[in-house]
């Protein structure tokens, strides 16, 4: 992590300031980072938005915001008034090129201020379609001239399939460097993921197990509760597949199935993931179907109060064919994962809000033991990523008695236990964006390659419309036809709620 003070004078330009991710997400991370004195000394934060509104309004709205989103609400001492005062509104029209020659006066005053030519970070927190306008004007007009010191952040989805982000790419060419380029993928900057390079690289004892060898297979699971909420406008059309697998998914894929970095430097690390999308196993066209499974909700409840239907959510279609839910088989063509399932689910509207990374060894080859009525469980290392943060390792044990029969036990890191509260994943990855540490951000070719693989699904799905949608309740784990996915070849889904775990062995 940087240390915000050796960082140069920086201006933070935000195109889209009244939007739900910057009130949510992005002036609460900035003010975390204010608060723990991770901004450089001499920082601006200029606001943009489409609304008339005057600097007041502009800083109660933040100031709300921040009491609702932010891990540390805004505060009665002087600290909040500080960071506010750091913050100016401007009105901008996202296609008027005036709009971004004052901008640019406002960007040169604040440097003569300063003393220096600051830093530049843009956040484009817009929807996809602005981004080519907004990318024309800044090179039209040379905001970000210098590519030493000015970056832009661009959110996902970045393009809606590989040939929409290779355009997407060329034209952002145009304007910048890949170098200037940070497309943020939020999953990277949890803590919890990026513990899984620490825990693989920096124990020696796990890795000698880390392959087909012992491996039976891998499951990763993000699951939610919530359902689109407000988002039903951005979620139609896009789809789990998009929204999640392509980007959060595979990200989390990368971290588990990567060779060791040659060092920690941005390149070496994203060296080896890109290696790890390219050797996901393309699949066919007619083999869709046996190694993906869709889903849509249904009406249901969860923790026992109901909820609607996909269809009945606001801004979705009466006979939308969005899916909400996907489950797949991924496969790695490389020396070590040869053979291995990699099961990836995700879905909304799930029983319980869970992410998690499951590694299940494979059984042990004869046995002797006698067990309790547990059965034979498999050794397991079950990385939990949100809402719990812990890592549990799954091993058979004695049961306690005179016979010498087995039950399961397990080990439990738990983060909570151990540490004051962790940063927000934006906080970790606005913070490097500030310092130009590119490590958690998505390069260019992972961003192809990520495409690259799920593309065949996604065509195959669009011209075949699903038939039995809505095909799970809410509060369900998903469709039945997920949990056939991994019956065909002997597997379940693990169940990762840990008061079952914790039950079984208090019972005893
Ligand atoms: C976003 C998706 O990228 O990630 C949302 O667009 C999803 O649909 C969200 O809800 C999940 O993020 P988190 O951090 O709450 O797990």
């Amino acid at each position: 992590m940087n240390n915000g003070k050796t960082i140069n004078p920086t201006i933070i330009v935000i195109f889209g300031a009244t939007g739900d991710l910057a009130k949510r997400k992005l002036f609460p991370a900035f003010q975390n980072l204010f608060l723990d004195g991770r901004l450089p000394e001499k920082f601006q934060i200029i606001a943009l938005g489409r609304a008339e509104k005057t600097q007041e309004e502009f800083s109660s709205y933040v100031i709300e915001n921040l009491n609702n989103f932010s891990r540390k609400p805004a505060d009665s001492d002087s600290n909040t008034e500080k960071f506010i005062s750091h913050i100016t509104y401007l009105r901008h029209d996202i296609d008027k090129e005036e709009s971004y020659r004052e901008l640019d006066s406002k960007l040169n005053s604040i440097d003569q201020g300063f003393g220096v030519r600051s830093n530049r970070l843009f956040y484009l927190s817009i929807a996809p379609s602005f981004i080519s306008t907004i990318s024309v004007y800044m090179k039209k007009i040379g905001l970000t001239a210098n590519v030493k010191q000015d970056r832009i952040i661009i959110e996902k989805p970045f393009g809606y399939d590989k040939t929409s982000a290779i355009e997407l790419n060329e034209m952002l060419s145009q304007t910048f460097k890949e170098e200037q380029i940070y497309r943020i993928d939020h999953y990277l900057g949890k803590e919890t993921v990026q513990n899984i390079l620490a825990f693989r690289f920096g124990n020696s004892m796990f890795e000698p197990l880390w392959s087909r060898n012992f491996i039976d297979f891998v499951q990763i699971t993000v699951a939610e509760e919530v359902g689109v909420e407000e988002r039903g406008g951005f979620y139609e059309g896009v789809g789990a597949l998009k929204d999640m697998i392509q980007n959060h998914l595979l990200q989390i894929l990368c971290m588990t199935a990567m060779e060791a970095p040659a060092s920690l430097a941005a390149d070496d690390i994203r060296n080896r993931k890109a290696d790890v999308l390219k050797s996901i196993r393309r699949i066919k066209p007619e083999e869709v179907e046996h190694y993906t499974v869709r889903g849509q909700y249904d009406a249901g409840f969860i923790k026992d109060k109901p909820v609607p239907g996909y269809r009945q959510d606001k801004g979705i279609a009466p006979d939308s064919t969005t899916e909400t839910y996907v489950a797949m088989k991924i496969y790695l063509d490389n020396w070590r994962w040869q053979g291995v399932p990699f099961y990836l689910r995700t879905g909304k509207r799930m029983q319980e809000k869970q992410s998690s990374i499951i590694i299940q060894f494979k059984p042990v080859p004869h046995s002797t033991f006698t067990y309790g009525s547990e059965g034979m469980t498999p050794n397991r290392l079950i990385i939990n990523i949100q809402p719990a943060m812990d890592i549990k390792l799954q091993f058979m044990t004695k049961k306690q008695g005179l016979s010498l029969a087995l039950r399961p036990a397990e080990m439990v890191f738990d983060y909570f236990a151990c540490s004051t509260m962790s940063p927000e994943a934006y906080e970790t990855l606005l913070s490097d964006a500030l310092a130009g540490d590119p490590t958690l951000f998505m390069r260019w070719d992972q961003v192809e390659q990520a495409w690259d693989a799920i593309d065949t699904i996604q065509q195959v799905w669009k011209n075949n419309a699903p038939t039995d949608f809505p095909n799970y309740k809410a509060g369900s784990w998903g469709p039945e036809a997920a949990d056939e996915l991994l019956a065909r070849q002997g597997h379940a889904w693990v169940d990762n709620t840990s008061h079952v775990v914790n039950e079984k062995i208090e019972k005893k």
